[in-house]
Parts: C-alpha cells; structure tokens; sequence
C-alpha cells in the first residue's frame, strides 16, 4: 500500500496501534473532504470512510484553482500521486499584468499555476477510489444524527456549512459579509498572465482578476462596488444578462472571446472565522471552518492543508479529541495569518477607487502587488529586480519633484533614502525617530539622558527625530519626569540638544509639543502607566469632567479662561521651541491627552460650541493649531499626530480622522501623523504589523494631505514597500528605535545603500558584522 510515502502516510502508520478512529464520515465532497478522506485511507486501509456529496460527481462549481509553488510542495510531501497528476495538469505562469489606464505594467516571478476544478476534484476522487474511499454522491446531510456511530465527522461542507450553522453555539462562528459584489466567470480567452483589469463605465469601476487554467480556458472573476452593481441594474440580472453586460465592457480584453457561466451569481464575499472548529468527535475543515478571499486565491489551499494538518494530528494522538484539539491550535496560527492578508487585499480591492486616477501607473501596480503585506519592496525584488528598479526610478523622480533636491544616485536608491520636503525644512531620508517618553527631565527640562537618546538616534542615520511630548505648562505634564516647554531654562536645555543633531548629522529635529490633560499626574512609565501619583498631584483638566480609570483624578471640565490659557501655553511653548532652533513642532492630538480629549466623543461631554458635533469638538484643538500657525515661523513646517480610530465603541472613527485630517490641511498644516487607540482604557485596537498604515494611506489618498504612519513597522522592507505604494509619506519607528538607534544605518548596509557615517566613526567601512 501507499502507507510507506513519507509525510502524512508515513507518520499515520502508528494510528491502528493506537486503535484510531476507523469510521470517518466527510461530509462535503470539495477540495478539502476528498483531499482528507485519501489521506486517511493512504495511512490505513483499515478505516472505513465515506464522503456525502449532495451534488453528482461531475457538476461543480466555478472554473479555476489557483495555487503558489510553496502550496505544491507541501502536496508533493502528503501524497505524491495526487502532486503528481496535478502538476500535470495544471497551466504554470510566473507573471502578472495589471492593465490600468491603457497602460500594461508587467511583473514577473510570481510561480503560480492554475488548473480546472473539475479536474483537481476527479484526481482526488480517483486516487481516494484506489485507495478504497466510499462515495455517495446526491446524498444531502441535514443533519448529523444518522452518523452518530461515527468516530470522526468531518465537516468539508464549505463555506454555507450546515453542520457549523446547525452546531453554532460549540463552533461560534463570526461571518463578515464584505461590501462589493462579484461574480465568478470562465473565458475561453486564454491569458498568459494573472491579469487584473480595472474599467470605469458609466456606472463605476470594475475589476477583473483572470488566469488560465487549462489549454484553453480562464477563470475571469469580475468584481465592484454594490453601488455600481446597482447602478448597472444587475441585482435583477439573469445569469446570461450578466454575461453579456461583462462581454460588452470587456469586449475589448476578451478579443471575440465568449465569457462562460456556471451557476455565476452575483454575490458578496462572507469572511468565515469560528472560535472553535471542533466539538466531541466533529472537526470543521476548510471553508466550513474559515474563508480567505479570492483576489489571494487561498481558499482550495487552505483548504487541501487542513486537510494534510487534520491527518497529521490524527496520526499523532491516541484518541480523536485530544488530536481534535491539536489540529485546532497548531493550524489556527497559519488560517489566522492567512486571513489577515485576505483581509487587507480585499480591502484593496474595495477601496480601489481611492487609487484609481489618483496614482501613478508604476505606483498603482506597485500598491496592488504589495497589498495584502506579504509581497514587499523586498521581497518583490528578488523576483523581479527590473520591476523594482522602475519603481525605484520613478520614486526618486518624484521625490526630487517634490523637494527640489536632486536625486543622483544611480541606479535610484531605495524609496527610504529619498528626500522630502516641508516648507522649508528637506529631509535627506524618510525615516523618523518617534516620540517617545523618557521620564527622565526635571521639572520638564531635559538633560544628558536626553542628549544621549535624541542624539544618538541622530547620529543612527534617521532623516527625522521627534523629540517627546513636551508638555506646555507645569501642570499639562503626564508625570513629574516629563520634559517641558513651560520654563526659560527649558530653551536653553532643549538648545543644546538641537545644537548637537544639528552639528554633527544631517538629521532634522522636531520636538511634539502636549498637554496631557486628564491622562497627567501619573506615576512614571516603569512605576505604573497612566497610574495616578500617590502623592504630590496637581489639578487637571480636560473637555470633560471624567477620569481616565475609576480611581483616576476626577479633572475639571475646562471653561472659556482655561481654553484660553492652554492656547496661550501652546504658542508660547512654540515660539520657545523656536528660539531652541527645533526646525518642526508636532501637536499631540491623540491618545488621550487633553486635545484628544475634546476630538473623541467618548471623552467629550460637553454640551457647549466645543461639544456635540465633530466641528464642535475640533474646535478648542483648532483654536490652539492656529494659536501655534501663528507663533511658529511660517518657513517652518508643523505636524499634528492625531488618532484615525478610538477602537472603542461609539468612539471616533476612521472617517471622522479623514474630517480632522481635511480640517487641519484647511488651517494649515503641514503632515499628519496618523496614530490610534489609548483614549480609553477599553480600546482594543487591532493591533498587528503596521496595523496603523491603512488609516495613513486613506487620509493622503482621500484628503491629499502628506501622512507620516506610525505603529508596528519595524523592517526596511515594509518602510521602502510603504513608500513605493504612496501609502505615506514618511515612516515613523518607535520601539524599532529604542531596540537599535542604529536602525537606519542597519537597513542602509543591508541594502547596500552608502550613508555616510561621521568622520569620527569612517573606520566602520572596514568592519565586517558577523552574525552571533
Ligand atoms: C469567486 C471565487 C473564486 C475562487 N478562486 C479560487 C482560486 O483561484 N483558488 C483557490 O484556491 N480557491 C478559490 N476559491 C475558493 C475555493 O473555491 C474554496 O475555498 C474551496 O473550494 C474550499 O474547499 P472546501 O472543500 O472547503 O469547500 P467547497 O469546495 O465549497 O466544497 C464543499 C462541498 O460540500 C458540498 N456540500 C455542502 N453542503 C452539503 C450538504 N449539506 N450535504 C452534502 N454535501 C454538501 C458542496 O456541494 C461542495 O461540493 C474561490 C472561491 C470563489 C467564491
Ligand atoms: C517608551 C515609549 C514612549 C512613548 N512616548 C510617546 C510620546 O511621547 N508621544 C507620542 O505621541 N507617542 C509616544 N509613544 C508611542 C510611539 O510614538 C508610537 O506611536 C508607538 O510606540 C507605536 O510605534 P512602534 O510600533 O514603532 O513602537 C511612546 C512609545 C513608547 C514605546
């Protein structure tokens, strides 16, 4: 038999000593109920298993399977027959074309190949028939009580699974049903690419995501928005109405090929997660258990390594729960990984309009190719070094553009070392040192501690250094360690700081000016974070009269001479920032602190002109923006952090950050920088690699404003891939910087990039890192 093959096989050999299940019942004859049932019989002839299909044989839905060459090989380990004759069936291509605006940007090395539903289904069928798999086909499951003698059921019922819906309170499933609409076609136009169309019409913009599948035909899934699905009147259409209004607005792609139809309805992607995939001796594989989405083309590969997972964990453990339980934690990592690059290409593909126009060919191209994160600058150029190289050169120019600093470098350099330009301030890289605490001034002035920490991040190669929250007044401070813009000394402390970035590197300094409002008198980080002061505190003060936890200080709701006052306290602080020779301020209107404090409707109780409505709330903070406008020197620029979500409920939302964002360009400002979260201390943000960038990326897109992103970034390959996409235009790293000052200089010699190091230092050209 074939239990000898290694991978799955191999390792169940051990399942009959351990007296394993031997009736399984798969219900759902899809890719992931045929793929398991071969599996498990392979590793013992023994187990009696049936698959119940309620369709026939050969009817099946949709055309092609897309799958990465990496998916192959995990194939080739579990059952080398089934690889086998899939490989040979299957139509390989390593390009992409995206056609945009009568331009075709191809990019190459991509592995991926498609093949036939139908076909992938009948190999798995066939090899499971040799193997002594029972099945029944036009058999439909209702429910489970007919198979209770069964040791194992599996569910393979796909993504409308019966069995999770009838067992739902162990399974507690979470079905997210996305916003556009598509439909799942076939061509036999035979593409030599993965092809991506984008064609605006009268009634909006449609999407085409089409690949070969066989000698002569293509899958050609068209996807929009419901209001342009609407708009086009398809809600009503038939199946052979919407053929022809898709032939008609892709007559010119498809060349006087005919679109194809199986069971192609119109319909909207659910995202299925379930808390748990199994309960007693049932197990929800594939679809049934989570959906990724098809402009990833996840599902059947998902959904084939569940099955090769649920196999291997039954051959590992003695009784069906414990490898039940096994399957659910070790495969959930992956699924979830999955799922989080499914999530954010699909948001790609629904926010398309927001690109669409407004970028670039190279860049929009770039942007779709690096949407779901998994493919970056990086890595994008390993497989096609030319493409990236392109992008690079077209960054560069517009970067010159838009600083007026030549950028010579040949060949172009990667997007971070590129410079950028605010006002009059030009920084000769994109990267930026984020503010951060470090609760070590006295009475708010700073000292060596922070000499040595702003200096040497300096000195680390970064364009940008954002000095801490600095807080305005001796009362607007956090903690008794914060540092401080309140105080004659403090011009002078802060200057020898300046002095010394000035001096010895090219980096430009900004310093974020704050008023920690409600979120002030704390206890220092390490002591105790956003803790009350046991003893020593002074008043606070905030939009409203509520504390930040239960036991905080209670501040006072601000009056009309309060508001005054901080506005004041906030110019007064930047023209000493001024004097201090900073070349930026930033103003903090996030996390919490005071002006946060009136922007977000969860602090805001105020019934006044400065509550209620989002202009009401925005403003006392605008108030003080234009208070600082007109303090600061208008060749220099200012930046604002503000919090695009709340991630809280009734919160501030995304699209409330797009009218903050629209507001302060109106007034004046130069770059936002986009953070979220720590309003309140329920906020649950969603936290995640650069899980604050999508907020960034639609405020530049949708207000046309430049965004400085923040949150989670830690790679060169992400900074240089955010860039390049016109995601922001600045990258901001905090704890990446408390972990290595250097971070700049690391990612230049990894790139092979040349930053000049200071003459003391000139000897490190000599010196060859080893790893440990
Ligand atoms: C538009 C679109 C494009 C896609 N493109 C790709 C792609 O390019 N690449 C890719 O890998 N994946 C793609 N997918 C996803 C892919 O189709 C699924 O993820 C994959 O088929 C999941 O396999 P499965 O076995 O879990 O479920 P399914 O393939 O859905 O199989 C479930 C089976 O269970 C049967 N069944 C359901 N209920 C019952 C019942 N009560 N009784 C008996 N039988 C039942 C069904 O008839 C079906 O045969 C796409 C999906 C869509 C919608
Ligand atoms: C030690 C520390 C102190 C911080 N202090 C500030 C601050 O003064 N002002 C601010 O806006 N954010 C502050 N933050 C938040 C960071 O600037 C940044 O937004 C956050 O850490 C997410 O970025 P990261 O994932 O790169 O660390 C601080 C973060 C850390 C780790």
């Amino acid at each position: 038999m074939a239990g000898g093959e290694g991978g799955v096989a191999g390792q169940a050999r051990l399942t009959r000593a351990y007296n394993l299940p031997v009736k399984i019942v798969c219900v759902g004859g899809g890719p992931a109920g045929l793929y398991f049932a071969l599996l498990m019989k392979k590793a013992d002839p023994a187990h009696d298993i049936t698959v119940l299909e309620r369709n026939r044989a050969d009817d099946t839905f949709g055309f092609g399977v897309v799958f990465s060459d990496a998916t192959l090989e995990n194939f080739a380990h579990a059952d080398p027959e089934t690889h086998r004759a899939i490989t040979a069936s299957f139509f390989h291509w390593d390009d992409i074309d995206i056609h945009y605006q009568g331009q075709v940007l191809t990019s190459t090395g991509h592995g991926f190949c498609g093949m036939s539903r139908q076909v992938l289904l009948d190999i798995l069928r066939t090899r499971g028939e040799a193997l002594g798999v029972t099945y029944r086909f036009q058999a439909e499951v209702s429910d489970l009580t007919a198979y209770e003698d069964a040791d194992l059921v599996v569910a393979a019922d796909g993504v409308n699974s019966i069995v999770r819906h009838r067992h739902a309170e162990h399974f507690q499933p979470e079905i997210d049903v996305h916003r556009n609409k598509f439909v799942w076609l076939g061509t036999t136009f035979p593409f030599s690419a993965f092809t991506f169309y984008f064609r605006e019409n009268d009634h909006g913009l449609w999407r085409v995501h089409a690949y070969r599948y066989d000698a002569t035909h293509s899958t050609f899934i068209v996807e929009t928005t419901e209001e342009a699905w609407l708009r086009a009147g398809l809600e009503s259409a038939t199946e052979d109405e919407t053929l022809a209004y898709c032939e008609e607005l892709f007559a010119r792609e498809l060349n006087g090929h005919r679109l194809l139809k199986n069971r192609s309805l119109w319909r909207s992607f659910p995202t299925v997660r379930n808390r748990r995939w199994h309960w007693k001796n049932v197990v929800l594989i594939g679809d049934a258990a989570h959906t990724a989405h098809f402009s990833i083309g996840s599902g059947t590969k998902l959904a084939m390594e569940d099955s090769i997972a649920l196999a291997e964990a039954l051959a590992r453990h003695r009784d069906v729960p414990s490898a039940l339980a096994a399957y659910d934690e070790e495969r959930r990592l992956a699924v979830e990984s999955t799922q989080r690059a499914a999530q954010v290409s699909l948001e790609w593909f629904e926010d398309t309009e927001r690109y669409f126009g407004r970028l670039e060919p190279w860049q929009f191209g770039f942007s779709l190719l690096t949407r779901s994160l998994r493919v970056t600058h990086q890595n994008l150029k390993v497989r096609d070094a030319k493409f990236v190289e392109t992008v690079d050169q077209a960054f560069a120019e517009q970067a010159t553009i838009q600083s007026g600093v030549q950028v010579r470098a040949q060949p172009a350099p990667p997007p971070m070392f590129t410079p950028f330009r605010l006002r009059e301030m030009v920084l000769s890289n994109r990267v930026v040192v984020s503010p951060m605490c470090q609760y070590s001034a006295t009475d708010g002035t700073p000292g060596d501690w922070h000499l040595v920490h702003l200096g040497s991040r300096a000195v680390g190669g970064a364009g940008l250094v954002i000095a801490e929250m600095t807080d305005v007044s001796r009362d607007g401070r956090i903690s008794p360690g914060c540092t401080g813009m309140y105080k004659p000394e403090h011009v002078a402390a802060w200057h020898r700081v300046v002095d010394f970035v000035h001096q010895t590197t090219p980096a430009k300094i900004a310093l974020q000016l704050a008023h920690a409002g409600r979120k002030g008198s704390t206890r220092l980080l390490w002591e105790g974070i956003d803790e009350p002061l046991p003893e020593g505190n002074w008043p606070l003060i905030s939009a409203s009269a509520v504390p930040y936890f239960p036991h905080s200080q209670v501040p006072r709701a601000m009056d009309r001479r309060d508001m005054e006052q901080v506005r004041d306290d906030f110019a007064r602080a930047a023209s000493m920032a001024a004097l201090a020779g900073f070349d930026m301020v930033e103003l903090h209107f996030a996390h919490g602190y005071l002006l946060a404090s009136f922007i977000s409707p969860l602090t805001n109780r105020r019934t006044d002109d400065y509550g209620g409505s989002l202009p009401n709330r925005l403003r006392f903070p605008l108030e003080v923006f234009d208070a600082v406008r007109a303090a600061w020197p208008a060749s220099k620029p200012i930046s604002v952090r503000i919090s695009a979500h709340d991630w809280a409920p009734d919160g501030a939302t995304p699209e409330d950050a797009l009218y903050v964002a629209a507001a302060l360009k109106v007034h004046g400002c130069d770059i936002v920088d986009v953070s979220s979260g720590n309003m309140v201390p329920e906020s649950r943000p969603r936290y995640g690699r650069l899980y604050q960038t999508p907020f960034a990326d639609r405020i530049r897109q949708e207000v046309g404003i430049p965004t400085m992103t923040v949150g989670a970034i830690s790679t060169y390959a992400d900074v240089n891939s955010i860039l390049a996409a016109g995601r922001a235009d600045l990258c901001v790293l905090a704890r990446a910087h408390l972990y290595d000052p250097y971070w700049t200089r690391h990612a230049a010699r990894e790139q092979g990039y040349d930053l000049p190091w200071p003459d003391q230092y000139v000897l490190v050209k000599s010196f060859a890192p080893r790893g440990t």
